[in-house]
C-alpha cells in the first residue's frame, strides 16, 4: 500500500522524530514510564528470550557520573529521567538453572539476539515515548565507559549497558533530519550498487542544506564527510575486552 497524500497518524509520528538534548524540569509519573515500558515490552522477541533489563537511573549523583563517564552531560543533566537499556542473559542464566541447563550465552548468535531484543524494545519505547509527548535521546556514549558505568548501578555479569537513553518534556525544537531517500535503502531482487554514483551526492546536499540551517550545531559539513571523519577512527576498542569480562567471549 501507498500513501500518496495524507499520511496515516503513526506514520507522521514516526517522521516527525528528532532527538531531544535540552528537557524541561517536569518530572515523568512513575506509572506513565511503566505504561510506555509495558508497552514497549511488546515488541517481537527472538524464540521470546526478552533478553533485556532497564535500569531507571533516578539517583540525581548516579545520574551525574554517569553523564561524565558517558561524556553526554548537558543532556544527561537536564533530563527528569536517565534509562540504562541493557542486554541480558543473567536472568535466562537463572530460569534456565532452575531447569539444572547452563546456557550458551557465549556465542556470536545469542549475543545478536540478545543485541536485537534489546534495540527493538527500546525503538518501541521511543515511539510509545513520543506518542505521549515526550523526547528522547540515544545515549551510545555508555560504551565510552561500561565498566564504571556498570559499577554504579551493580550491573552483574552477563548484562552489559548497550545505551543509554534520556527521556523528558522537550524544552528545545529540532528540524527534523532528511534521512536517505527511499530508493537508496530499497533494493528489489537484488542489491543494486549502481545507484549510489547519483543518490549520494544528492543526498549530501541535501545534509549540507540540512547542517547549514539547522537549529543548534550547524555546521559546512555534507553526509559523506559527516561519515568519513566518523568511519575512519578505530572507536571503543575497549569494548571486546569488557564484552570478554561479562562472559561474552564470543565463539
Ligand atoms: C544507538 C544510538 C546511540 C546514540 N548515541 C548518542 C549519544 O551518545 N549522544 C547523542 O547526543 N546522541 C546520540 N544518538 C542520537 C543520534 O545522533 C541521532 O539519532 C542521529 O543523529 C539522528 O538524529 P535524530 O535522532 O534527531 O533524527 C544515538 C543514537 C542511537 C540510535
Amino acid at each position: 500500500m501507498t500513501f500518496n497524500h495524507k499520511l496515516p497518524d503513526t506514520l507522521n509520528l514516526l517522521r516527525s522524530h528528532t532527538s531531544i538534548r535540552k528537557y524541561k524540569k517536569e518530572q515523568i509519573p512513575i506509572e506513565v514510564l511503566k505504561d510506555i515500558l509495558g508497552s514497549a515490552q511488546h515488541a517481537a522477541s527472538s524464540n521470546f528470550v526478552q533478553a533485556y533489563s532497564v535500569v531507571l537511573v533516578s539517583d540525581e549523583e548516579k545520574k551525574r557520573k554517569i553523564g561524565e563517564l558517558s561524556r553526554n552531560q548537558p543532556q544527561i543533566n537536564s533530563a527528569p529521567v536517565l534509562l540504562l537499556f541493557c542486554v541480558d542473559m543473567k536472568r535466562l542464566e537463572i530460569a534456565c538453572a532452575q531447569r539444572d541447563t547452563s546456557i550458551q550465552q557465549q556465542t556470536t548468535e545469542n549475543f545478536i539476539v540478545g543485541v536485537v531484543d534489546t534495540a527493538l524494545f527500546a525503538q518501541n519505547f521511543v515511539i510509545a515515548a513520543e506518542s505521549q509527548g515526550y523526547g528522547i535521546c540515544f545515549i551510545g556514549g555508555v560504551r565510552n565507559n561500561p565498566e564504571e558505568i556498570g559499577k554504579i548501578v551493580d550491573l552483574p555479569d552477563k548484562t552489559f549497558p548497550l545505551f543509554g537513553m534520556t527521556v523528558g518534556v522537550p524544552d528545545e525544537e529540532q528540524l527534523v533530519k532528511p534521512r536517505l531517500p527511499v530508493e537508496a535503502i530499497l533494493h528489489e531482487n537484488s542489491y543494486d550498487i549502481e545507484k549510489y554514483e547519483e543518490l549520494i551526492p544528492e543526498y549530501d546536499q541535501t545534509m549540507l542544506d540540512y547542517y547549514k540551517h539547522r537549529l543548534t550545531n550547524n555546521k559546512e559539513q555534507d553526509w559523506s564527510d559527516t561519515m568519513s571523519a566518523f568511519l575512519s577512527d578505530k572507536r571503543r576498542l575497549h569494548m571486546k575486552s569488557y564484552l570478554k569480562d561479562k562472559c561474552f567471549d564470543l565463539e
